[in-house]
């Protein structure tokens, strides 16, 4: 007899990250005209949500340099939103100047991870963001909190689950709209998912439409991890088209879950997402030739070997 499965959601919001996530660790340096057709080609695929840019610091991010002329450059599809990663309110400033409606803060739950990241403490990257979310909520923008080193830290290794609720909860109560769980480093399992996500919901009593799993495929258990969360509630699921966007401290390792194999899981289930794979495999075949390497996404692969 098969056993029953857990209820899973009929629809998933998937939120591309490609265009920030995954340009920002690739090593070359895309054309701004090439990223604005790349993010166009996503949105008309009907991606509901594609993250276009960061207005971070040059230094930091030289990939994302040219936030403000892509967000000018770009023709935006009402059915489309296209958040911006923002670290303070000079990103602020910038991204508001850029005519950007939607927008990203970012913290982690290891400490050492946000020294190296925004250089600061989590406490302190925390009170970065307060006039940020402050005033996008005044402007009546929708602000997204991401939560890098859920499951893990290249530098501090295990991280605790209670770690990730208080920071959970000190975005939430800051009036972030909705949270991203970042495994940064692609080493989550689908038990710690579990664990996470348990803790979340029970303990933290967080909403679960207000959580996005967002994974990286480093071990190849990305997948794993999304039907893990599935089961558990959760109906938003980030992914980089093509996989783009390897990883700093694995050099070589695949990125973040590629969009083409999480659609073909979640339509191959008989979840609806509203996008077209085969749209989404066209803009991987646009920007693959100037990334230098071959796209990492399986599904990409399998579709594009006999051309
Ligand atoms: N946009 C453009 N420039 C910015 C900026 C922004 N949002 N924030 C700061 N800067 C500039 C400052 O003007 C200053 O420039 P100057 O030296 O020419 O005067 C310089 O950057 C340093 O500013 P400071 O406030 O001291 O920042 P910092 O050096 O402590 O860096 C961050 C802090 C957050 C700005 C930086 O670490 C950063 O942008 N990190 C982003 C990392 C990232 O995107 N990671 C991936 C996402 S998970
Ligand atoms: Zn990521």
């Amino acid at each position: 007899m098969i056993p029953t499965l857990p209820a899973l959601p009929r629809s998933v919001r998937v939120v591309e990250v490609g265009p920030r996530d995954g340009l920002q660790n690739e090593k070359a340096l895309v054309p701004t005209e090439q990223k604005i057709q790349f993010i166009s080609m996503l949105a008309e695929a009907g991606l509901p949500v594609v993250e276009a840019t960061s207005f971070v610091s040059p230094r930091a991010i030289p990939q994302l340099s040219d936030a403000g002329a892509v967000m000018a450059g770009l023709r935006r599809l009402p059915s489309t939103q296209y958040p911006v990663l923002v670290p303070n309110l000079k990103g602020m400033e910038r991204a508001l100047a850029a005519g950007v409606r939607s927008i990203a803060v970012f913290t982690a739950a290891s400490e050492s991870f946000t020294r190296h990241n925004v250089n600061a403490t989590i406490a302190e990257s925390l009170a970065n963001f307060r006039p940020v979310v402050a005033l996008a909520q005044q402007k009546g923008m929708s602000v997204r909190g991401y939560i890098s080193t859920v499951f893990g830290c290249p530098y501090e290794g295990a991280v605790a689950p209670q770690q990730v609720l208080t920071v959970a909860q000190a975005l939430l109560e800051m009036g972030v709209d909705d949270l991203s769980l970042g495994d940064t480093i692609g080493v989550a399992t689908p038990n710690q998912v579990v664990d996470v996500l348990d803790l979340l919901l029970t303990k933290g009593a967080i909403p679960v439409e207000r959580l996005a799993v967002h994974f990286h495929d480093t071990r190849g258990t990305a997948l794993a991890n999304v039907l893990m969360a599935l089961q558990l509630g959760i109906s938003i699921v980030d992914s980089s088209a093509g996989g783009l966007g390897g990883c700093p401290y694995a050099p070589g390792a695949a990125g973040n879950l590629a969009t083409e194999d999480l659609l073909y899981m979640l339509h191959g289930i008989g979840i609806s997402t509203g996008v077209d794979l085969e749209k989404v495999v066209a803009a991987t075949r646009f920007i693959a030739p100037l990334l230098g390497h071959a796209p990492t996404s399986k599904y990409y692969q399998a579709a594009t070997a006999y051309p």
